[in-house]
């Protein structure tokens, strides 16, 4: 008997962005979570998460910048293809980095779409608000869906101060909702709400049709995504006071390599069980080949054990 819940594990049925606004019709939470590689992704898949979002918190997590500016494009892809071999049954947001679809909107229509084409994602998202809503219509135009991302927008830490909390004023809420009226009117399927209040969250989700998904945003919004490695315990870095741990990978991680490192300088480690055994008369065999030219057997250096 599977010890899986209905609708994981491999084969389930694809999510796309319309189940995804069934499950939001239902009143049902959202779950994604972020994935970068082959194994997560797979593990994400047959977890049942309906949405994995190959996050630019890539360039943190994984490739350990202090930051998400410096990703690529061609990095995003890289480590998208590999999600998109792993993963068949969850929903595939490609995010777009840093300067991919700033500077024109051609250009982020081109883009966009290159996740789509070289690396087999379902969807893209973007961050930031009214400033580009036309961007997200224009690439929605062109037949991809996007989810877009208000709140704290990692990419423009240095134009918001830092990694803080947005939206705390009567303003700064104000413009917030603007924002999301102005993404769900572009067309977007979905918006991420990141560090903000917890009621202010909750009102968003209030006035708008699409799904909000949130982190650090309560659970006043329709689902809720996190970076996986604050939530297996992998990311050595400050951790934000939202990301709930699940489990401690990296100490569990940091244990099984000393152990390893232990038993190789016991010589513990490769035992009898790891090795492959050779039958004794091909082995015979074999030492009979190694004669020298003088029909001597060739001397043997036994290792020491
Ligand atoms: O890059 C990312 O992981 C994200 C999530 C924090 C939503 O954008």
């Amino acid at each position: 008997m599977s010890m899986r819940p209905a609708g994981t594990g491999p084969g389930r049925p694809k999510t796309t962005v319309l189940t995804l606004a069934e499950k939001h019709d239902r009143h049902e939470p959202i779950t994604m979570l972020t994935a970068y590689d082959f194994p997560t992704a797979r593990v994400a898949d047959e977890a049942g998460l309906d949405a994995i979002l190959v996050g630019d918190s890539l360039a943190m997590v994984v490739l350990g910048h202090p930051n998400t500016l410096a990703v690529t494009m061609d990095e995003m892809l890289h480590h998208a293809r590999a999600v998109s071999r792993a993963a068949h049954g969850a929903l595939l947001i490609g995010d777009m980095p840093f300067m991919s679809y700033q500077a024109d909107t051609a250009e982020a229509v081109r883009n966009a779409g290159r996740f789509l084409q070289e690396a087999a994602m379902d969807a893209v998202k973007l961050e930031g608000g009214r400033r580009y809503a036309e961007t997200a219509r224009a690439i929605v135009g062109a037949g991809i869906p996007v989810h877009g991302h208000i709140g704290l927008t990692p990419q423009s830490v240095n134009a918001l101060g830092g990694f803080r909390v947005q939206g705390r004023s009567a303003e700064a809420a104000s413009e917030l909702l603007d924002d999301a009226l102005a993404l769900e009117d572009a067309g977007c399927f979905a918006l991420v709400l990141e560090s903000v209040p917890d009621r202010l969250a909750a009102h968003i989700t209030e006035r708008l049709h699409i799904p909000t998904i949130g982190i650090g945003a309560g659970p006043g919004t329709s689902g809720q995504v996190l970076v996986s490695h604050d939530l297996l315990g992998l990311y050595d870095g400050r951790s934000p006071k939202f990301a709930k741990r699940y489990a401690e990978l990296g100490d569990a991680t940091r244990a099984a390599f000393q152990a390893f490192r232990a038993d190789v300088e016991a010589r513990a480690f490769p035992a009898r069980e790891h090795s492959y055994a050779m039958p004794d008369a091909e082995w015979e065999a074999f030492l009979g080949r190694q004669r020298a030219p003088t029909g001597r057997p060739l001397r043997v250096v036994k290792k020491r054990s």
